[in-house]
């Protein structure tokens, strides 16, 4: 394959082949909206570029791709009723198009198809595979529950904040990097290795998604801007600024964080929250640990026995998260 694009090309048109809206309509229907509303694509591009580096055939990868890429459509689906969130992709998100009840048995649904999606590959790999999204979709819900949690806990240190964050996202991106790799029967320990890449990477990627909910470009980020100040996220931005603002800085941070939403508009809260992120110096250093994470998922993947077009890909990949805008 020649680019990051071909890959991402040659996923898109397997799912448009398998997105096809069946009865009850308003069971598939939701789901067929939220996997065609486009998105980034990230996760089973990166199970082509494994399954790739270590020798093997991307279209052989594009039933895990596809359930991995499944999978990710319906943690989002049921992320944005927990986070009240009213936009994903640019359109509205499925609760607010349709309903609650509607969302969360058409996540289901998906989460269900995910595995049926396995089952296209033979014993043993059928098995060593949805091992593996067993693990990762429970680390997921784990993640997704700290997550929650720390929405009211006022003592949240960064250590915890990253043990969450590797949960509810960074395990996927080793997942679906791992699945590439067992598809080509890569040795398990570089199995192992590049799902350990697919981490760094991973948590990069989330810190970054944390910058961007609060200084994303509104004209192509396609959420809610300020959605994670409103839902008082402990988000990388908030505890840098704990880290690095003044005593003021601290308070004015708490109270914001604990006022009801009903007593202040969400526009000034989400101003006066923003303006502490940058006067503290935590934007800065939000950005610079994307460049860090970003750095050591390299620094990792420079031990990974596979060729250089494989690693050329893979860096390629990994520049371009740290740079993208949505
Ligand atoms: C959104 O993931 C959820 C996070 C883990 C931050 P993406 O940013 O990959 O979403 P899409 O699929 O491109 O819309
Ligand atoms: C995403 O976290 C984690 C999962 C969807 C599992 P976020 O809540 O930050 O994702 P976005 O910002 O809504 O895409
Ligand atoms: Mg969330
Ligand atoms: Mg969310
Ligand atoms: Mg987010």
């Amino acid at each position: 394959m020649t680019s990051l694009s071909a890959y991402q090309l040659l996923f898109t048109s397997y799912l448009e082949g398998y997105a096809i809206s069946k009865d009850p309509k308003g069971l598939y229907d939701p789901a067929h909206y939220l996997l065609t509303l486009g998105g980034k694509r990230l996760r089973p591009v990166l199970t082509l570029l494994a399954v790739e580096a270590y020798g093997g055939k991307a279209e052989h990868a594009l039933p895990a791709a596809l359930a991995i890429e499944v999978f990710h459509n319906f943690t989002l689906m049921h992320d944005d009723i927990m986070d009240a969130a009213p936009l994903r992709r640019g359109k509205p998100t499925v609760h607010h198009q349709w309903n609650v009840n509607t969302a969360i048995l058409s996540g289901d649904a998906m989460l269900i198809q995910s595995y049926q999606l396995l089952e296209k590959y033979p014993d043993p790999l059928h098995g060593i595979l949805s091992r593996l999204l067993s693990s990762t979709a429970l680390a997921v819900c784990e993640g997704q529950q700290y997550d929650l949690d720390f929405e009211t806990q006022t003592n949240v240190t960064l250590e915890e904040y990253i043990r969450m964050i590797k949960l509810k996202t960074a395990v996927l991106l080793g997942a679906a990097l791992e699945m590439g790799a067992h598809i080509a029967h890569a040795e398990a320990n570089q199995a192992m290795q590049l799902y350990e890449f697919g981490v760094l990477l991973g948590l990069a990627f989330q810190i970054q998604d944390d910058y961007l909910d609060a200084f994303g470009d509104p004209k192509v980020f396609g959420k809610q801007l300020g959605g994670d100040i409103i839902e008082n996220k402990k988000t990388i931005l908030f505890h840098l600024a704990m880290q690095k603002g003044t005593s003021k800085d601290h308070q004015d941070l708490k109270h914001w964080f604990s006022i009801s939403n009903d007593k202040v508009s969400e526009e000034e809260k989400i101003n006066a929250v923003k303006t502490i992120f940058t006067q503290s110096g935590a934007t800065t250093a939000t950005l610079e640990l994307v460049e860090e994470y970003t750095q050591k998922a390299f620094h990792h993947l420079e031990n990974l026995k596979m060729g250089d077009e494989g690693k050329y890909f893979f860096k390629d990949f990994g520049t371009n998260l740290m740079e993208r805008k949505f």
